[in-house]
């Protein structure tokens, strides 16, 4: 192995390996899936004689520092290790029992003949770029392996169960005369019959009888997905155009001559010359279309060979895991059987290097071979992001920023009971643990505060009974490039709207009357903002009295409730405190009118925070991001003053750091509001539950779902659904255990939320 990552494979044989990742297949839709197979075609149509290449597909198992590492959630000196271990512990249980901690990987060498290694190297690298481009083509995420990368993908696949790291570094090799593979290979190396015994474990490696006829897509698939340990090779040497015309030629005019062989039997046995068997009609039907793509180019001839190498780490497991190999390969038509006495040159061959020393080969058309499709779904796994789960397909952890995203908005749509709720506190206990971020909830059902309670947040109960105020009218003097006046003003224009003229609007005299006002009652303030009071409603109310105009006192009026009569919580003083990293706000006991009034107070706070922590992320050295968690976002769609600023955190709050989420089991009235196209387009993480059917609908058309993916929603069990991150979509279960303190704080069953009482 060279450190170019070029391996010099024999006298003049030269490889390169590449590796790329999954895609969107088994999901999508069938036209997509056609353009996805028409792809995979181009790319193996671009080797030709000269160019044989490997397709190595690996499972393997985590080593536990990897697992470790992307299930642990550090510790803070914050008070909430406790909850970190619990939650760490749910996340490592799910990364190892879904899937057995098996990881995979595909990779692509290739080979070329020259004569020295620069001739190598430059043919290689013709080669390279061209594949490479044609995966680019299919979003194949694709990349070169280093000499490093290389040898560490040789150990992983001969050490797995292993507990060790890699090490190696290239300055050995001078100093102590070994060469790479000394570094790779096993310790103990054992070929027997039908198995070979490698540092205590057990391997065996199978061939399968490959039909020349096309097969069923998703048969590679279906074996990776078994969570055990393999390495899955095809090896391929694409024939010489001349030759393989000639080939097929030959055979169809072979099956010409059977033909009239038999058309003349059967008139000798006095039957129609009509009556062929079956098959043979079958073979000259298949070889004629053979002949006629590879005159047209569209399909090749080529020479395959596939080998499969289980391992396990007892002669038991071994056999187990082969078991349900066979059985697949059975249920797919195929023939899967042991390398006798050939377990050497299996191993060989099964390695990416290039290297095929078996000799059971079968010639196999482009689309045969590329019936391997190896794709099913795409994996979402962005160490350090938040975790939402396991794969439903792979198993594997869910783990994405939503930080990365074009923009990070969120939507977490599905039916009562289907576990948005669920969803939204995961996600804030993600953030909680892992980062330094703020999160403030909008909470009009009082559901979370249990969970604000077990993470240290603070709970403000909007109500004249919990004694917690909230003072509309305090002002925040952090906003940088805008004036704060002109943005409180811009409140209570809302604010007066919503209670004095919520279907007209204001008028332009009480636009000017209020705005008087405001600027007035601010002065004494602007003052002395150190030691002063900030307003209540009562000196805003005052002041309107004061200007004795027919619009002012009709202003006043409307206002007066709030001020004097039984509406009037939010006339008073803030006394709680707002600094908490998480602040939930429950509005459940308020009435309906002062719903609305606390959802535009809590917009006015929401905008408080994002300045507050731009101006943190702006002159100190952390970011601190504010994530806002709206439930029952359709009540926010309902008036026009809500839903307004629903639609600029919508498109602002991203520049200000901010992380908006919208909670809905109404999907239908989400979208009947005017605003829900821009929220819908400008929402880059979507989070789809159990869907009613014809929300499903709706929701098919809009997010372009195939029926595959609609599976996934439909009748589906809570906290199960379907992720949109961007242009990824991925099947996920996201289970919170039960028995757990953090289920307890989160469920709102109402036996399960009476037991905590
Ligand atoms: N991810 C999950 N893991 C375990 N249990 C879940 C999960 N999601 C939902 N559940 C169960 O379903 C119940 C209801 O979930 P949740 O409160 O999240 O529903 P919701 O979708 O917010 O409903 P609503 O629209 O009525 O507010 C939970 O109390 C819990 O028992
Ligand atoms: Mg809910």
């Amino acid at each position: 192995m060279l450190k170019s990552g070029m391996c010099n494979t024999g006298e003049r044989t030269y490889s390169r390996t590449i590796a790329f990742s999954d895609i969107q297949y088994q999901l999508a839709k069938e036209d997509d899936k056609k353009k996805i197979f028409g792809e995979w075609c181009s790319v193996i149509n671009y080797f030709n004689q000269d160019i044989p290449f490997e397709l190595t597909f690996v499972n393997t198992t985590s080593l536990a520092s990897d697992i470790d590492g992307l299930t642990c959630v550090p510790y803070k000196d914050d008070g909430r290790n406790d909850i970190r271990d619990e939650y760490s512990s749910i996340i490592k249980d799910k990364a190892v029992l879904g899937n057995n901690g098996i990881r995979r990987y595909k990779y692509l060498t290739f080979s070329v003949d020259a004569d020295d290694e620069g001739a190598a190297k430059s043919r290689l690298a013709a080669h390279e770029a061209a594949i490479l481009k044609n995966l680019k083509e299919m979003d194949v995420p694709a990349r070169t392996l280093t000499g490093t990368q290389r040898l560490e993908t040789l150990y992983t696949i001969m050490h797995p169960f292993r507990t060790k790291i890699f090490n190696f570094q290239w300055k050995w090799l001078s100093t102590t005369g070994h060469t790479t593979k000394d570094y790779i290979v096993p310790k103990e190396l054992k070929f027997y019959d039908t198995y070979i015994r490698h540092d205590g474990l057990y391997s065996s490696c199978s061939s399968i009888f490959l039909p020349a006829a096309e097969l069923e897509d998703s048969f590679l698939s279906d074996i990776l997905s078994v969570n055990c340990c393999m390495t899955v090779s095809i090896h391929v040497l694409p024939v010489d155009r001349k030759k393989a015309l000639k080939i097929a030629k030959d055979t169809y005019t072979d099956l010409q001559s059977m033909k009239i062989d038999e058309q003349k039997k059967a008139v000798r046995a006095g039957y129609d010359m009509d009556t062929l068997p079956d098959e043979l009609v079958d073979s000259l039907d298949e070889a004629k279309q053979q002949l006629a793509a590879m005159k047209k180019n569209s399909e090749k001839m080529l020479i395959a060979t596939i080998v499969i190498m289980n391992t396990a780490q007892s002669p038991e497991a071994l056999k187990k895991d082969i078991n349900i190999i066979s059985s697949i390969a059975d249920k797919a038509g195929f023939e899967m059987y042991p390398l006798r006495y050939r377990q050497e040159e299996g191993f060989q061959s099964m390695l990416p290097l290039g290297v095929n020393n078996l000799t059971c080969d079968r010639t196999l058309d482009t689309s045969s071979l590329a019936g391997f499709v190896p794709f099913t779904t795409n994996e979402l796994i962005m160490p350090g992001g938040q975790y939402y789960g396991v794969n439903a397909l792979t198993k594997n952890l869910i783990m994405a920023n939503r930080n990365k995203l074009h923009n990070p908005n969120g939507l977490i749509l599905g039916t009562p009971g289907a576990g948005k709720g669920m969803f939204a506190k995961a996600e804030i206990t993600d953030v909680l643990l892992k980062t330094d971020d703020d999160i403030i909830v909008s909470d009009p059902e009082g559901e979370y505060s249990p969970l604000v309670e077990l993470l240290g947040g603070q709970v403000i109960t909007l109500s004249t009974k919990s004694g917690c105020y909230v003072n509309p009218l305090d002002i925040n003097l952090n906003y940088d490039d805008e004036d704060p006046i002109a943005f409180k003003c811009e409140f209570v224009l809302s604010f007066c709207e919503l209670v004095a003229a919520p279907k007209t609007g204001l008028d332009a005299l009480e636009i000017g009357i209020i705005d008087r006002c405001v600027r007035k009652m601010y002065e004494p303030f602007m003052e002395n903002p150190e030691n002063a009071q900030p307003p209540i409603l009562e000196d805003f109310y005052n002041l309107l009295n004061e200007q004795d105009t027919p619009e002012s006192i009709r202003l006043a009026r409307a206002l007066e409730i709030y001020v004097h009569g039984s509406l009037n919580y939010f006339n008073h003083h803030t006394n709680v405190e707002l600094n908490n990293r998480f602040v939930s706000y429950n509005f459940k006991p308020l009435g309906k009118q002062l719903k609305k009034v606390a959802m535009l107070v809590m917009q006015d706070q929401v905008w408080n925070k994002v300045s507050i922590n731009r101006n943190i992320s702006e002159t100190g050295e952390v970011v601190k991001h504010t994530w806002f968690y709206d439930d029952e976002f359709h009540l926010r769609l309902k008036e026009p003053q809500t839903a307004a600023f629903a639609v600029e955190i919508w498109k602002r709050f991203r520049k200000w750091g901010g992380i908006p989420t919208g909670i809905t089991q109404n999907v239908k009235d989400l979208l009947r509001a005017n605003e829900a196209e821009d929220i819908l387009d400008n929402s880059k993480f979507i989070v789809l539950l159990d869907q009613a059917e014809g929300d499903r609908t709706i929701l098919a058309e809009k997010l372009k779902i195939s029926d595959t993916q609609l599976s996934y929603i439909d009748n589906a069990a809570q906290g199960h659904g379907l992720i949109f991150y961007g242009r990824v979509v991925v099947p996920f279960e996201h289970e919170i255990p039960s028995d757990t303190n953090l289920y307890a704080a989160m469920t709102t069953k109402l036996e399960e939320v009476h037991k905590n009482d």
